[in-house]
C-alpha cells in the first residue's frame, strides 16, 4: 500500500504545517499582537515545546514503538494492511482519542501527572500555540504518541496520517483565539449544526472553559472537558459542560510564574519557589479542621467552597484541589449575611455546616 497521502511524500506533513500556519494568519488578522502579552518564557515553552515534539520526541517515539513492536510481536506487522481505510481511520481516531481523554483526565486528577501537564494551565491567554505547552515528559508518556508508532506497525500509516490532519484541525482550533463556533451559536437555523457538531467535535467554546481560571464566572470548567477531538468521552463518564461562553479569565489561582526551565523540566529541574508546587519543598497537606467557619457572603455573589480539605483559605478553594479527584462546589450565596460553611468537609449539605463534625 503507498502510505503517502494524495501520493505525494510527507504530505501530511505539510499539511499539519498548512493548518498551524493558516491559524497563525487567522490569529493576526484578528488582531493578535494588539491582544497578546505573552512572556518570553511563555514563547519559549509553547513554540519551543511545539517543535521539539514535531521534530524530535514523535519521531522518535513512534520509531521506538515499531521498533520494540518489531522486536517483541513481529507475527502481527502489516495486520491492518487488508482493512478498508475508512474503518481503519475510524478505529485509529476513536482509540486515540479514548487514550487522550483518560491520559488527559488523569493528569488532572494524579499529582504526578499534574505538574507534567500545569504548564499547559499556566498560559493566561489562549492561542493555538498553547497545545503544545506540555512538560517534556508528559509528552515522553502521552500513550497516543505511542499509538502511532504501533497504528504505523500494524499497517494503518495511511488511516494514521489522514487522522493526524483531522486531528490537529479541531485542536488547533479549539485552542485558538478565533473562537469559530461563536458564528454556529449565533443564528437560530444554525442550531440543529451546532447542537450536532458540539455533541461530536471539541469547540473553542468547551475547551476554552477547561481552560479557564475559575468555576466562580459560572463559565470555567477546569475540572472537566477533557477531551481533545471528540467530546463523546466527557459525555460518557460525566464530565462534559456546555454552555457556549468564553471565560474572561485564563490560567490557574495562586501561580507563583517559575522559570520555564523548571515548567518543561521538572522532575529533572526544580522550581527553587518554595510556594511552586514544582519546588523540593513544596507539600499539599490537610487544612481541614472540626470547627465550621462563620463567613459574611453578599446575596448574588458566587463563591467556590473547598471540598479537597487542602486550601489554604478554608472554607474557600484556593486552587489546591488540582492534582486530585476533588473539585470545588461553586455556589450562589441567597442572602447578605453570615452563614456557617464546612471545615470537616464531612457535610452533607456542602458548603453548609450540619453538625457531621460533632464527635470527629
Ligand atoms: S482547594 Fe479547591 S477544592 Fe479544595
Amino acid at each position: 500500500m503507498n502510505d503517502a497521502l494524495f501520493g505525494i511524500p510527507y504530505m501530511d506533513i505539510y499539511l499539519v504545517m498548512g493548518i498551524l500556519v493558516f491559524f497563525i494568519l487567522l490569529e493576526i488578522a484578528t488582531g493578535y499582537w494588539h491582544r497578546t502579552q505573552r512572556t518570553k518564557g511563555d514563547w519559549i515553552q509553547e513554540m519551543g515545546g511545539g517543535f521539539v515534539l514535531m521534530l524530535v520526541l514523535k519521531p522518535l517515539i513512534v520509531l521506538g514503538a515499531i521498533f520494540l513492536f518489531h522486536s517483541f510481536f513481529p507475527s502481527i506487522q502489516d495486520s491492518l494492511g487488508e482493512t478498508s481505510l475508512w474503518l481503519s481511520l475510524l478505529v485509529f481516531l476513536l482509540v486515540d482519542d479514548f487514550l487522550q481523554y483518560w491520559y488527559h483526565r488523569s493528569a488532572h486528577e494524579y499529582p504526578f501527572l499534574w505538574k507534567l501537564h500545569r504548564p499547559h494551565h499556566q498560559a493566561e491567554e489562549m492561542g493555538f500555540f498553547v497545545s503544545y505547552r506540555n512538560a517534556f515528559l508528559y509528552y515522553v508518556m502521552m500513550p497516543n504518541l505511542w499509538w502511532l508508532g504501533i497504528f504505523t506497525f500494524l499497517g494503518g500509516a495511511k488511516a494514521m496520517a489522514i487522522g493526524l490532519v483531522l486531528k490537529q484541525v479541531i485542536i488547533i482550533s479549539s485552542h485558538s483565539t478565533v473562537q469559530y463556533d461563536k458564528f454556529l451559536y449565533r443564528y437560530k437555523f444554525l442550531q440543529p449544526l451546532a447542537v450536532l457538531w458540539e455533541h461530536i467535535f471539541i469547540t473553542p467554546a468547551f475547551h476554552h472553559a477547561h481552560h479557564g481560571k475559575s468555576r466562580r464566572d459560572g463559565i470555567s470548567d477546569p475540572n472537566g472537558n477533557f477531551g481533545n477531538m471528540f467530546s463523546i468521552w466527557d459525555q460518557l463518564f460525566g464530565t462534559a459542560t456546555f454552555n457556549r461562553e468564553f471565560p474572561s479569565e485564563y490560567g490557574l489561582d495562586n501561580d507563583p510564574k517559575e522559570h520555564w526551565t523548571a515548567a518543561y523540566l521538572f522532575p529533572f529541574i526544580k522550581s527553587k519557589d518554595p510556594n511552586s508546587e514544582l519546588s523540593k519543598a513544596h507539600q499539599k497537606t490537610k487544612t481541614t479542621s472540626a470547627e465550621p467557619s462563620s463567613v459574611h457572603l453578599e446575596k448574588g455573589e458566587k463563591y467556590l467552597w473547598c471540598q479537597c480539605g487542602m486550601s489554604k483559605t478554608q472554607p474557600f478553594c484556593d486552587g489546591s484541589h488540582h492534582g486530585t479527584k476533588f473539585k470545588p462546589i461553586l455556589f450562589e450565596a441567597q442572602r447578605t449575611g453570615n452563614a456557617r460553611l464546612c471545615n470537616c468537609k464531612l457535610t452533607k449539605a456542602g458548603p453548609f455546616c450540619d453538625d457531621s463534625h460533632v464527635g470527629v
